[in-house]
């Protein structure tokens, strides 16, 4: 297994929830290790940066003013396999579609609020780890 790295941001509905401590648990305990942490209030012309890749798509606006609502618990996680398991633990999209057990199925109440963002690939890991941390704001152990 190849140790890999992911960003994996923590949305503004599960922020109000007060669930971070519970989702990042689920992370830990699948061996995942938090190397870069913050809390952070995006701003409109970052979240549309982060998602421009979506532009296009008819749900883009929402997205953003989503992504905007509230603060964010932006992470870098590491470890075996990271970008696929940190997958795995989110479950689909739509958390009516999510497997139960997974994040998204336990906290997000739609597609739209859907608690969890992790990267999809090795490349969109590598742009969007870039994007929040500075590798020296990147702490392995
Ligand atoms: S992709 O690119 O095919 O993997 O698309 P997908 O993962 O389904 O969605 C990309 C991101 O857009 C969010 N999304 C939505 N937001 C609002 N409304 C609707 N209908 C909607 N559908 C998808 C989805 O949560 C993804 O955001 P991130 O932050 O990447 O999880």
């Amino acid at each position: 297994m190849a140790i890999e790295r992911t960003l994996s941001i923590i949305k503004p509905d599960a922020v109000a929830k007060n669930v971070i401590g519970q989702i990042v648990a689920r992370f830990e305990k699948a061996n995942l290790k938090v190397i870069a942490a913050t809390l952070k209030q995006l701003s409109r012309a970052e979240a549309e940066r982060f998602y421009a890749v979506h532009k296009a798509r008819p749900f883009y606006k929402d997205l953003v003013d989503f992504m905007i609502s509230g603060p964010v618990f932006v992470q870098v996680l590491e470890g075996d396999n990271a970008i696929l398991k940190n997958r795995d633990l989110m479950g689909a999209t739509d958390p009516k579609k999510a497997a139960p057990g997974t994040i998204r199925a336990d906290f997000a109440d739609s597609i739209d609020a859907n608690a969890v963002h992790g990267s999809d690939a090795a490349d969109t890991a590598a742009i969007e780890i870039a994007f929040f941390f500075p590798e020296s704001n990147i702490h392995t152990r």
